[in-house]
């Protein structure tokens, strides 16, 4: 705890909720807001897709607090490890306001157990028809659902939801979906055959917190003047978790130094990048492996040392970069994206297996 004397750290190294120190993602968040906000929309899916830590769950929170703050707008978040169709359902019909509007439009969801009954109405008997007559009812009543899906999984869960979000969606309701997850997850979920309307659906791919904005911040909240404060944001490389992370030590040690630096590496190790390299395949470290040797980047030299040729290196190259793990804007080139990864990856390669 803090004792009177010193002020609380301004940063946070908790994950998934709203932090203190904040660099907008602004164009990335109004770019939601205006689609869902359009009338009409032009469309009624987001997918946030980043490596751990680069602030999905963050994007995802703002832009929910923006919508449960608009007039007719009503947020739902729904978590794929539940039955998350009977959770839609029995979230909208616990609002009071909204059970009454199903109340007047005859909906009877007795079968629910929620203790809706109306006398006289057949019952509905599927909650896909419940659901859909629900959204009829909040479509004449000018209400807009946002349904919220932090990590999504590629589970019997998620797929008979997104199923029947899409046929409400083509029915032109007013329902609205915008889900976080890793690349992965994403991957394998659009790929169904069911649900290729996910495959089509805009993807925002977190880039890294702009430098200058970090650096701003670094600069007003820690004894750093503007080229320390500039020095201490480039070493994050953008990565939102180093962004608070590195501020996190640099605060408590009063001091931008090594003691500092290493704090915030073993804290980044332990609470990202061990489960970032725990979910890479043998074959995707062998590779990560080599560009953390590397010393400048190059590809020509990463393929000698793996004995690759061009062709049978880009799918890892592609995945990577897919991953959210390496950048490959320069053309013959790859740099890893997480700060200090690759003294990470090169202490740790050849232990886990
Ligand atoms: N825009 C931002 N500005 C400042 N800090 C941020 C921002 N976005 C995220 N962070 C910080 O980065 C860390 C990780 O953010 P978040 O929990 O959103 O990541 P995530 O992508 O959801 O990770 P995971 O895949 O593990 O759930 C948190 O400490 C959060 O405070
Ligand atoms: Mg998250």
């Amino acid at each position: 705890m803090n004792t009177s004397s010193s002020k609380a750290n301004p940063y946070t190294l908790m994950f998934g909720k709203l932090p203190n120190q904040f660099i907008s993602r602004t164009s990335q968040a109004d770019l939601i807001t205006g689609t869902f906000m359009a009338d009409p929309p032009n469309q009624q899916v987001y997918i946030i897709t980043g490596i751990h830590g680069s602030g999905k769950t963050v994007l995802l929170t703002e832009a929910a607090r923006f919508f449960r703050k608009q007039k007719g707008w009503i947020v739902i978040d729904l978590s794929s490890e539940d039955d998350m169709i009977q959770s839609l359902a029995s979230q909208l019909t616990s609002d009071t306001t909204l059970s009454r509007l199903f109340r007047s439009a005859k909906i009877n969801l007795s079968f629910l157990g929620l203790g809706i009954e109306l006398q006289g109405e057949s019952p509905v008997t599927s909650l896909q028809t419940a659901l859909t007559r629900m959204f009829e009812s909040l479509k004449k009543n000018h209400k807009k659902v946002l349904i919220t899906v932090d990590e999504a999984a590629n589970n019997t869960y998620m797929r008979k939801f997104a199923s029947l979000f899409q046929i409400l969606a083509r029915q032109d309701l007013p329902v609205f979906l915008l889900m976080t997850g890793l690349y992965e997850q994403i991957y394998e979920l659009q790929n169904e055959k069911s649900l290729t309307f996910l495959y089509r659906a805009p993807k925002i791919h977190l880039s890294p917190l702009s430098v200058s904005t970090m650096a701003a911040n670094y600069k007003k909240n820690l004894p750093l003047d503007i080229d320390s404060a500039l020095e201490l944001a480039r070493l994050t490389k953008g990565y939102s978790f180093a962004f608070q992370v590195f501020g996190y030590y640099v605060y408590q040690e009063k001091a931008f130094n090594e003691e500092a630096v290493t704090l915030a590496q073993q804290y980044l190790e332990e609470n990202a990048y061990e489960k970032i390299w725990s979910e890479l395949s043998q074959k995707d470290r062998e590779v990560t492996y080599a560009i953390a040797q590397s010393k400048d980047g190059k590809i020509q030299n990463i393929r000698s040392v793996l004995k690759m040729d061009s062709f049978q290196f880009t799918p890892y190259r592609t995945r990577l970069i897919r991953k959210g793990i390496i950048n490959g804007d320069t053309h013959g080139y790859v740099y890893f994206t997480l700060p200090l990864f690759e003294k990470y990856v090169l202490a740790n390669y050849g232990l886990y297996y």
